[in-house]
């Protein structure tokens, strides 16, 4: 379906046309166009910026085609297929509403949404449980609460985070039971760092990096008796560990080694609870089952390989697990400032019992735009899987260093082979790379500057002796993954941008009429990669010209702290306007305030 058509899908349906008769609140909340609701029940930073449009992540919350995308990372705009979907999930959300039966129509979309999920990822017949939430990081509080329950009467608890230094920078309180925002996803004012009432106030962390203070990798044998060290001395002063593993990183590493995992799993097994971050969704599904085979937790998202739209986390949770869940009939008091009920598996009823009945619309309908992702994904045959991440995997960085001023980060994933395999994910998806000016790596704050401009129509801060191509680029939407920090080989602190491919490299290429035209159809992924590269190229000659970017950087914090309801004012905009110009009415009207 067109974005145009999508559109008209959502503004035209019959859901205004009864708007007038209906008094319900639930139901005029649930008659908010679709690009209002897939921008609630979130992240802070999912409120839009209304001179750019934009979130936080730098995308938008409608099909944005024209922007060339390559941000799976971080997050990306959704898809006019994951658009179409919510646009239907809506609708149905809303017959429900008009029937009188919404409350049994979220745990009915939510126990399907498990279904598919089990379904894509193979786990049909392993008894995996799936708990919702609007994040990822969400999620990591989700994993401690249960990883405390199966712990129970083992000690005070120990998070032990491996590749801290990669992994989201909510992570480190949300291991400890910690807000790790002012904001909670259900708009609850919190105060962050501090503790969730309810989490054990005795809970601490250890850190266990990835990296070196010069920024290169450590090796795994480093990394695995770090681990296997600070497991050995928490168990022996009486504690239980809860061992963050990553699978995969920010930049694609995984550690520690399986080894080591299986190690601490036979040396410690009452001690340990497993929970391993797969929050970036890169890799393969025969390792995923095999985690939860061994009884550890996952944390996943649709939101990053699968590039459903941001936000949207889910705490896999093992049958042996889940047994002792489906007995539970106590929630830390805290954390229904963070979950619903709908969240939680159907057959967890205690636990269901002690939480709000405050259904997440625009967390469900995010879902369902990334489940529909994942089904085109695995709709692609696996042979033209692997062969098009692979040919990623060998066009980007070759391009990358072909550009004096890029200089790909030398070790940038770590990913020890071992008999589980990886299927398509043996291969690197994130390229990472500093922008260098003369040679010297950029700061993070240049580098923020440049991811920006990338992402927006920068033709006009061109001097006037700008080529007719130069404008061309430079007015080219360009969406990568936001910047990282990390050390340069000089050891000062720089910044980092990534490329990324995503599962819409592959299920966007794919063609029916086989590889052959389906190759020629990945060329042109190649083609956008090359003229991102020549607007960073740009950007770095005329770095002077970006100060307006951060001039309206500027407006754009001071809104993510005040977050422009989109809501309430596109409902009231929706009787006067049809389509995607209520967004544009909102940017004019931003403009007038200025
Ligand atoms: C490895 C990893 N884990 C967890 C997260 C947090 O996920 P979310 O952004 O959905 O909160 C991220 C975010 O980038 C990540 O890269």
């Amino acid at each position: 379906m067109s974005s145009e058509l999508a559109h008209t899908v959502t503004m035209n349906s019959p859901k205004t046309m009864f708007l007038a008769d209906v008094a319900s609140q639930e139901l005029r909340g649930l008659t908010s166009p679709l690009e209002s609701l897939l921008t609630s029940g979130g992240d802070p930073r999912l409120g839009l910026d209304p001179v750019q449009l934009l979130n936080g992540y730098g995308c938008q919350p409608w099909p944005r085609p024209e922007a060339f995308t390559f941000a799976s990372s971080t997050a990306t705009s959704i898809s006019e297929r994951g658009f179409a979907a919510a646009a239907e999930a809506q609708q149905r959300l809303i017959d429900s509403a008009r029937e009188g039966s919404l409350g049994d129509a979220y745990d009915r979309d939510a126990e399907c949404l498990r279904e598919q999920i089990r379904a894509f990822l193979t786990l049909g017949a392993s008894g995996t449980q799936i708990v919702f939430s609007p994040s990822g990081t969400d999620s990591q509080i989700h994993a401690l609460c249960v990883a405390q329950m199966a712990l129970e009467g083992e000690g005070p608890l120990v998070s032990v985070i491996v590749g801290s230094d990669e992994t989201g920078s909510g992570t480190a309180p949300a291991m400890t039971g910690c807000h790790f925002s002012s904001r909670t996803a259900q708009g609850a004012a919190v105060v962050e760092g501090q503790r969730i009432a309810g989490f054990p106030g005795d809970t601490v962390r250890i850190q266990i990096p990835l990296r070196d203070q010069f920024g290169r990798l450590r090796s795994s044998d480093t990394v695995d008796q770090d681990v296997l060290a600070a497991v050995g001395q928490s168990v022996a002063a009486g504690k239980a560990v809860v061992l963050h593993v990553m699978d995969r990183s920010k930049f694609g590493s995984r550690c520690p080694t399986l080894g080591c995992v299986r190690r601490v799993t036979s040396t410690w097994p009452r001690s340990v609870q497993v929970v391993v971050d797969a929050c970036q969704m890169r890799l393969g599904r025969r390792r995923l089952r095999h985690y939860l085979d061994q009884e550890f937790m996952v944390l996943i998202t649709g939101s990053k390989f699968f590039t459903g739209p941001p936000l949207s986390g889910a705490l896999l949770v093992p049958a042996g697990a889940s047994a002792v869940m489906s007995r539970a009939s106590s929630v830390p008091a805290g954390l229904e400032l963070y979950t619903n009920r709908n969240d939680w598996p159907i057959h967890w009823q205690g636990i269901r019992s002690k939480l709000p009945v405050r259904p997440n619309t625009g967390q469900l309908l995010r879902w369902v735009a990334a489940v529909e992702e994942m089904g085109a994904y695995f709709a692609v045959p696996e042979s033209y899987r692997i062969l098009a991440l692979q040919e990623f995997a060998r066009m980007v960085p070759r391009m990358i260093a072909e550009r004096p001023n890029l200089q790909l980060l030398l070790e940038f994933e770590k990913a020890e082979a071992d008999e589980l395999g990886d299927e398509e994910m043996a291969t690197p998806t994130i390229f990472p790379f500093f922008v260098c000016d003369h040679g010297k790596p950029q700061s993070l704050e240049v580098c923020a500057r440049i991811y920006r401009a990338l992402n927006r129509d920068v033709s006009n801060l061109l001097p006037g002796r700008a080529t007719a191509r130069q404008r061309k680029v430079a007015a080219r939407l360009c969406h990568v993954g936001q910047p990282v920090s990390m050390p340069d080989p000089a050891n000062r602190d720089a910044g980092t941008l990534r490329i990324s491919a995503g599962a819409r490299v592959v299920s966007e290429t794919w063609r029916a009429a086989g590889e052959a035209a389906s190759c020629r159809k990945l060329a042109q992924e190649f083609e956008q990669v090359r003229t991102i590269l020549d607007k960073i190229d740009l950007l770095v000659q005329n770095l002077d010209a970006l100060a307006d970017i951060d001039e309206s950087t500027k407006r754009t914090s001071r809104r993510e702290a005040d977050p422009v309801r989109l809501s309430s004012r596109s409902a009231t905009l929706a009787g006067m306007e049809r389509g995607p110009n209520i967004f544009e009415k909102l940017r004019y009207e931003a403009l007038r305030q200025e």
